[in-house]
Order: C-alpha cells, then sequence, then structure tokens
C-alpha cells in the first residue's frame, strides 16, 4: 500500500522484513508447539524492489534445529500483474528460540 513506501516511492524494506518475520515466526511456532522470538536475522538480501500494488508470499523452509533454536530459510516472492509470474525479491536467514511464558529459552518439542 502507499503508506508503506519509502522516499524513492518503492516499499519500505523494514516493512518487508517485518512480513517475512512474521512468517517465519509462524513457521517457527508450528514447529516447536510454542511461543518463539526472533534472536537473529542474517544474510539478508533485497534483491529487487517492491512496488505498491504488488501482492507479496514469503515461503519458509527449516534449514537446521539446535537445542533452543530454529534456523529458517525465508524468502519473498511478488506477484506484479494479474495472473503474471512471481519474482523472488528479498531471502534471509532467520532465527527464532522457543521460549516459555516467562521468556526464557526452552529446548524445541517436535
Ligand atoms: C531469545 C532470547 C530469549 C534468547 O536468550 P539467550 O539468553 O540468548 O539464550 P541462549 O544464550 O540460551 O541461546 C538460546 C539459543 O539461541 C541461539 N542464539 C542466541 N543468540 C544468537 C544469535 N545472535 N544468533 C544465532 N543464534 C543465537 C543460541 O545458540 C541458542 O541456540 P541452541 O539452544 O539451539 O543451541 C533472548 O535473547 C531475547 O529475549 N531476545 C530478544 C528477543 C526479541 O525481542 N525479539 C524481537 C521480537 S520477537
Amino acid at each position: 500500500m502507499p503508506a508503506d513506501t519509502n522516499s524513492n516511492g518503492d516499499i519500505f524494506g523494514g516493512w518487508l522484513l517485518s512480513q517475512m518475520d512474521l512468517g517465519g515466526a509462524v513457521f517457527a511456532r508450528n514447529l516447536a508447539h510454542s511461543r518463539v522470538a526472533t534472536v537473529a536475522i542474517e544474510a539478508m538480501s533485497f534483491i529487487h524492489p517492491v512496488l505498491v500494488g504488488d501482492i507479496v508470499t514469503c515461503f519458509a523452509s527449516l534449514q537446521s534445529i539446535g537445542r533452543t533454536s530454529m534456523k529458517i530459510d525465508l524468502e519473498a516472492w511478488v506477484q506484479r500483474h494479474t495472473d503474471g509470474p512471481l519474482h523472488r525479491v528479498t531471502e534471509g536467514l532467520f532465527t527464532y528460540v522457543a521460549i516459555d511464558e516467562a521468556g526464557r529459552p526452552h529446548p524445541v518439542r517436535r
């Protein structure tokens, strides 16, 4: 939406990153069967700009799982025109930690 643009008129990168973080958190929560917190974002690349009106989809895949943490590859893809192809616009490696009700790390329950 226009409210999400930067000074170039493209979609603000922080908005896109937050959508990826939200999507990854849902994926991680379902894996861990508990609350999760984002602890790190690595290797974040903005490959192509996102334009107002683009339809954004985030794809998540598990890269590795530790004792309490999960590393999740996230990519955002956009569809620019109705029925058009999807283009990959970002990628990043997000780490989530399974946390208990007090916000302390606890082992991932699988
Ligand atoms: C997430 C949090 C509870 C982890 O606490 P912590 O004291 O760092 O916990 P630990 O040192 O035991 O680390 C927990 C796991 O995270 C991993 N980790 C910690 N810091 C990391 C980093 N910078 N990068 C990658 N992994 C990291 C550890 O390797 C460990 O993984 P493992 O158990 O699978 O081996 C704490 O850092 C926190 O609350 N951070 C703020 C989270 C937040 O507000 N996020 C934004 C909104 S969701």
